[in-house]
């Protein structure tokens, strides 16, 4: 059993940082009034409802409903018990921790057999690294690598490493590693035979490991070092219980804090055109398998970033991957796009290594072509615009990209680049345009994006009712002035100590008045209220997302005795009654022990009159 960490250190650790900075490298914030908003990282959302206050050093969702302080925020993110929580956030300050308090075993969201696997990898990918630096084998892999343009740094903060065409390296190091028979067939590195035995799966083939978003090797990629028409150039490990091409993304945990520092991220379609711009010092890049982007992909994108960049192939098949890429993203995100071209049919790889960095790096500095003018380009390919027919088809195809713009003044610009082109009147175009998407909602509503406005970012204004949209729903009269009142009793001590000096009150919502009641127990012994520090007192997790619902009350900085008064004649409604209501219950317990069948039925009548009268004055 792990100590406990005394609470002094824990608040130490906890006030070492701010929340926005912990929550930051997560989730893209943005300061909105005196908060920070962001995307939920919790649950899907388009529109952000997830808020940072700096003042208070806490989070809170408005559509989900969590809350808590920094710790909390890494449990949940992270699946951590609480002294990981605090561990994590002592390393993030450089406070030292006595190894002690972490005697138990530490919990992450892979299972044992899955960490086995995670730990099965690293050894792998150590002896790849291995033969690809130190070894004879090694040395081709490594001239091939060194021929095109790769420096020692890239394959170290790569982890790139060789397979041998030697026969069954791997095997054999691992079986002089005891490791167990079954986790080698699990772990994709091998082949398995009918009779179960094992040979590599890799071999003489470059190879990448692939991380998950916190930089464990989940698995490998392996790219042949001869062109050769029956195998594949690159190959991957087949999928596990933690490798799914769909979700990952390669460099994605490596190059996570540049594109939250840029809030821009660039998608390229290969491994090498990522590990070539890293070189060049674009460190935002990353890449899919080699697969189309999915709605995992585009979620994990949209939690850092605000804009992708698409950096594909200069080719024909490059471009269509564009338009798809282009598509996915607007489907499933809000989130800008813009295209870089690269020129003379190259890949980002090959620029880099025969333009230069230099030239890379300018290329990339530019802000690049809008996902509609690029469309726009994209629609003309395999048209002979001098056709009048091919032109009509062209128009068309155009009419319907301008028409599911949401900007009108996008829609504006592209119209007007049309009517130029093609001498074409601008109000016709508009007509059409107007035909072009009545038509399309009337006959195929899902399937076109149409210029629906998604709701706007519930960013606090003075007026607007903050509270969790799901308690939202069921708030009466008396929960919002409980809970008003509850806020201002946390944050202003006259309306604490009057609060105290009423013999007979207590809040009817019963979390509520376990909040105030531990309240008045933090109170005694720290003198001071400080919600962050108060959330590890309450401990619970409901209770913890309460007070953050609480915290993110928008009440105006003063308050008046009248708002108080009020408050207290709503809930005072309530509270005598439900006194009543007990007194009545206890009277009837009596008279059904006494065996009074009278009063018993008298009172019952008299229970149900209040419950009805306690039911209307909650609705
Ligand atoms: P490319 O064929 O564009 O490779 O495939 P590349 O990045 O230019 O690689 P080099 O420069 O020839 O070494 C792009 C991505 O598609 C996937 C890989 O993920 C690769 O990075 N791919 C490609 C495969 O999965 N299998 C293949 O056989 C080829
Ligand atoms: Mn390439």
């Amino acid at each position: 059993m792990a100590g406990m960490i005394p609470e002094d250190i824990i608040n130490d650790v906890r006030t070492s940082v701010d929340i926005a900075d912990v929550v930051g490298r997560y989730v893209q914030l943005r300061k909105a009034g005196k908060n920070l908003f962001g995307v939920c990282p919790f649950h899907d959302e388009k529109t952000p409802s997830f808020s940072v206050s700096e003042s208070k050093q806490i989070f809170h969702c408005f559509s989900c409903g969590r809350g808590g302080n920094v710790f909390k925020f890494l449990m949940d993110l992270e699946n951590l018990s609480f002294p990981d929580a605090v561990r994590r956030v002592a390393e993030f300050s450089n406070i030292p921790l006595d190894q002690s308090y972490f005697k138990t075993a530490k919990k992450s969201s892979y299972s044992s057999e899955q960490s086995a696997l995670i730990d099965l990898y690293e050894k792998a990918s150590e002896l790849f690294s291995h033969i690809l630096l130190n070894t004879k084998l090694g040395e081709d892999a490594l001239k091939y690598l060194k021929d095109r343009g790769m420096t020692e740094a890239d394959i170290k903060d790569f982890d790139i490493g060789f397979a041998a065409p030697e026969d069954n390296l791997l095997l054999s190091f691992f079986k002089e590693h005891k490791i167990d028979q079954r986790l080698m067939a699990d772990s994709g590195l091998f082949i398995e035979s009918e009779n179960q035995t094992l040979r590599d799966r890799f071999f003489n083939r470059i190879i990448f490991p692939i991380k998950d978003a916190n930089g464990k090797i989940v698995a490998f990629s392996g790219r042949s070092l001869v062109k050769d028409p029956n195998h594949p150039k690159y190959l991957n490990s087949p999928e596990t219980s933690i490798f799914n091409k769909g979700k990952v993304l390669y460099n994605f945990s490596q190059a996570r804090s540049e594109i939250i520092q840029q809030k821009t991220v660039i998608l390229y379609e290969g491994f090498m055109d990522v590990i070539a711009a890293h070189r060049a010092s674009v460190k935002n890049g990353i890449a899919t398998m080699g697969t189309s982007l999915t709605e995992d992909h585009i979620n994990a994108i949209k939690r850092v970033a605000d804009r992708v960049v698409i950096c594909f192939d200069g080719d024909a098949p490059g471009q269509k991957a564009i338009a798809r890429a282009i598509e996915l993203l607007r489907q499933s995100s809000d989130l800008q796009i813009s295209v870089v071209f690269i020129p003379d049919n190259l890949d980002p790889d090959e620029y880099v290594e025969q333009k230069g960095i230099e030239s890379f790096q300018s290329l990339m500095h530019q802000t690049g072509e809008s996902s509609t003018s690029f469309l726009l380009k994209y629609d003309r390919t395999g048209l002979n615009l001098a056709n009048e027919n091919d032109q009509l088809e062209y128009l068309k195809k155009a009419l319907k990209r301008i028409g599911s713009l949401r900007d009108a003044l996008e829609q504006d610009l592209y119209l007007n680049q049309l009517s130029d082109e093609f001498d074409i009147d601008k109000r016709d175009l508009k007509d059409q345009l107007r035909e072009s998407v009545a038509d399309r909602i009337a006959h195929a509503p899902n399937q076109f994006e149409l210029n629906e406005q998604t709701p706007p970012p519930p960013v606090p204004g003075e007026e607007q009712q903050v509270f969790n949209q799901n308690i939202q729903k069921k708030l009466s009269q008396v929960d919002i002035s409980e809970y008003r009142l509850l806020a201002r009793a946390l944050n202003n001590h006259d309306v604490w100590l009057k609060l105290q000096s009423l013999p007979n009150f207590y809040f009817p919502t019963e979390k509520l008045e376990t909040i105030y009641v531990l309240a008045s127990g933090y109170l005694e012994k720290n003198h001071e209220y400080n919600v962050a520090d108060f959330m590890d007192y309450l401990k619970e997790d409901e209770l913890q997302a309460v007070v953050a619902d609480i915290e993110s009350i928008n009440l105006s900085p003063e308050f008046t005795e009248e708002e108080i008064q009020d408050y207290l004649s709503v809930i005072e409604n309530v509270a005598p009654l439900s006194e009543q209501i007990s007194d009545v219950k206890s009277d009837l317990d009596e008279a059904t022990r006494l065996g009074n069948k009278e009063l018993q039925q008298q009172l019952t009548l008299k229970l149900i009159a209040l419950y009805q009268k306690q039911q209307q004055l909650q609705q």
